[in-house]
């Protein structure tokens, strides 16, 4: 078989030292990779290394080889188009579809998907410039994934940093397992909702559930590679950002519903996969709670949480706003299910068993997603990202 051909763009940013990563996860997992770097990009990593790490031949303008035509050929046998990192200046010239060295073409002419990993300092990713040029590339169907926070050169921090090149590498591979076909939540925005709330009961207990946030980090990981610009509204999970990803972390069912209602003001999807309590405690006790000898403990008296699902899916921040809700049930599972997405007002409810080995904390999951307009599609045993795609897969005509 023959391998998947990859163009890995470098353009010239001080993380292009990470491309090089990026290139041997790609050439090892076999992937035939010709690297088109920019002339600025050279500065950083220089012509030989990235030839020696792919094998091929490395020219970053279209003077090179011309009988053979490669501003026009190395983009028309692409399957995938990856440009890590990719510079304000890049993202600049492709979306303003300028051709003025080998990379801007290969952009031009490719038909498969791209994906641009931006790296930069914060001022330049914030830049109004920057901003519009960003979302022109996402509308055209580019998958541009959200630079990760942290150091950046100098004694900067902040958002622009490269995101670790085997997370771009988890992207670029669910991009090519999806083939040819265009990414299709580009230019969308979905807030994803994951984890367990924890309400406080005194500075050190809460009330928590046992939720571990896998199913919304694969929702999230799956989403940023079907092009979309994800916020993940995390509570309590602990586990790794997923690369490309806006991350807002919240602890209590009150901080969820602010971050979620926040996000959903421009959001074309809200997924709620976390668990929220029902109820927290009636009252916070400012100092820990003492046990007195020879007294019984003081019985808890909780209050309702508000129902946040139903307030997103009742408001519609957007008339043609998405709502997604999730469901753990017990028994009569489907016509609890039924019963349930009616009274949350959703689209569109992941309901699943839970007890035995469909437990919370679990990589993999079983479940039914209903549909308001009747739809029932049974999502058999398996890893949680396939459960993401197929809850995509049926999000996505429903944008159309
Ligand atoms: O009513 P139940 O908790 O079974 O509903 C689960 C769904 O509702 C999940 O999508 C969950 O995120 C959401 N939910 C919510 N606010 C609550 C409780 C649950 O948004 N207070």
């Amino acid at each position: 078989m023959e391998k998947p051909k990859v163009v890995l763009g470098v353009s010239g940013g001080i993380a292009a030292y990470k491309a090089c990563e990026l290139l041997r996860r790609l050439t090892e997992s076999g992937h035939d990779v010709r690297v088109v770097p920019t002339e600025a990009s050279l500065h950083f990593v220089g012509a030989a290394t990235w030839s020696a790490l792919s094998g091929h031949p490395v020219s970053t303008e279209v003077w090179n080889d011309v009988h053979e035509v490669p501003h026009v050929r190395i983009g028309q046998h692409a399957d995938l188009v990856v440009v890590a990192p990719a510079t304000a200046d890049l993202l600049a010239r492709a979306a303003h579809g300028l051709a003025d060295d080998l990379l801007t073409n290969t952009l031009l002419t490719a038909r498969c998907p791209v994906v641009f990993a931006p790296a930069m300092h914060t001022e330049m990713w914030e830049h109004p410039a920057t901003r519009e040029n960003v979302a022109t590339l996402r509308r055209r169907g580019a998958v541009v994934i959200e630079p990760a926070v942290g150091r950046l050169t100098g004694v900067d921090t902040g958002k622009g940093r490269l995101p670790d090149p085997g997370e771009i590498f988890e992207v670029c591979r669910r991009v090519l397992a999806r083939g040819p076909a265009a990414p299709d939540l580009a230019g969308r925005h979905v807030v994803i909702s994951a984890g367990g709330t924890r309400e406080p009961l005194d500075p050190v207990r809460y009330l928590g559930n046992r939720s571990s946030g896998k199913q919304g980090y694969a929702l999230a990981r799956t989403a940023v590679a079907r092009g979309a610009r994800v916020t993940l509204v995390e509570a309590n999970t602990g586990l790794p950002d997923p690369s490309g990803a806006d991350i807002v972390r919240v602890g209590t069912a009150t901080q969820l519903r602010e971050a979620v209602l926040k996000a959903a003001a421009d959001a074309d999807v809200v997924v709620m996969a976390a668990a929220v309590a029902d109820f927290r405690p009636a009252e916070y006790a400012a100092g820990k709670i003492k046990k007195k000898d020879g007294q019984e403990p003081a019985p808890i008296a909780l209050v309702r949480n508000p129902d946040i699902l139903a307030e997103v899916a009742g408001r519609r921040a957007r008339p043609e706003q998405i709502v997604v809700g999730f469901a753990a049930e017990t028994d009569n599972v489907l016509a609890n299910g039924r019963e349930k997405l009616r009274r949350k007002g959703c689209d569109l409810l992941v309901v699943n068993e839970v007890g035995e080995r469909r437990t919370f904390g679990a990589e993999e999951n079983e479940a039914v997603v209903l549909a308001a307009d009747g739809g029932e599609t049974p999502v058999p045993f398996g890893p949680k990202e396939a459960l993401a795609d197929t809850v995509w897969d049926l999000v996505s005509p429903r944008l159309a």
